[in-house]
C-alpha cells in the first residue's frame, strides 16, 4: 500500500515538472529551476513563504521594487529585520553569490513574473555591474 502511494506521489511530482516546464520559455524556465533548486525550500512553491520564518516573495517591495535592492539581497545575503505584509522577520538568508550572473537574472525575472507579480525582468548584464560595483566597495 505505502509502495503504491509513492509511486503515485512520485509520479505526480514528475508530471507537474513536466507541465511547468513545457509551458515556459527556455530563459524562464531557468529562472524555474533556479528557483525549484535554490529558493523553494524556505520560500514555498507558491512563492507565499512560511509564516514567522520566511516572507512571502508575493508582491512585497523587495521583489518588485528597485532591482539593485533585490539583487543585492542575491549577492549579500539578508540579515536584518524587515518587516513583510505587517509581519516582523529575522532569520537570515545566505548569500547567492556563487551563482552566475545569467542564473541569478533568470531566478529573479522568475520571481518578479510569477506569484501574480507583474514586474520587469533582470538581466545578466545588471547584475554583472553590481557585482562589479560591490565587489570594488570592499
Ligand atoms: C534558508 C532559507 C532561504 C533560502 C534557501 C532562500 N531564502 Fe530568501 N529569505 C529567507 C529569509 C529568512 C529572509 C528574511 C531575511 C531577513 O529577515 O533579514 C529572506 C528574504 C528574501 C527576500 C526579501 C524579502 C521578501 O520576502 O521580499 C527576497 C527577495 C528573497 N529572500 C529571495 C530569495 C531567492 C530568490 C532565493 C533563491 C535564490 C532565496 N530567497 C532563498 C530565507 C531563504
Amino acid at each position: 500500500m505505502l509502495r503504491v502511494i509513492s509511486i503515485a506521489i512520485f509520479w505526480m511530482c514528475l508530471s507537474s515538472t513536466a507541465y511547468s516546464q513545457g509551458n515556459q520559455s527556455p530563459k524562464s524556465s531557468i529562472g524555474a529551476t533556479v528557483y525549484q533548486q535554490y529558493c523553494m525550500s524556505c520560500h514555498q512553491a507558491d512563492g507565499g513563504g512560511v509564516p514567522r520564518m520566511t516572507p512571502s516573495l508575493i508582491s512585497t517591495s523587495y521583489v518588485t521594487g528597485d532591482k539593485k535592492r533585490l539583487i543585492t539581497i542575491l549577492l549579500q545575503g539578508l540579515n536584518e529585520p524587515i518587516v513583510v505584509n505587517d509581519e516582523e522577520y529575522y532569520n537570515p538568508m545566505a548569500s547567492f553569490s556563487f551563482l552566475t550572473d545569467q542564473q541569478i537574472a533568470a531566478v529573479l525575472s522568475y520571481i518578479r513574473t510569477n506569484f501574480g507579480n507583474k514586474s520587469t525582468a533582470v538581466s545578466a548584464q545588471e547584475v554583472l555591474q553590481l557585482r562589479k560595483q560591490l565587489s570594488s566597495k570592499k
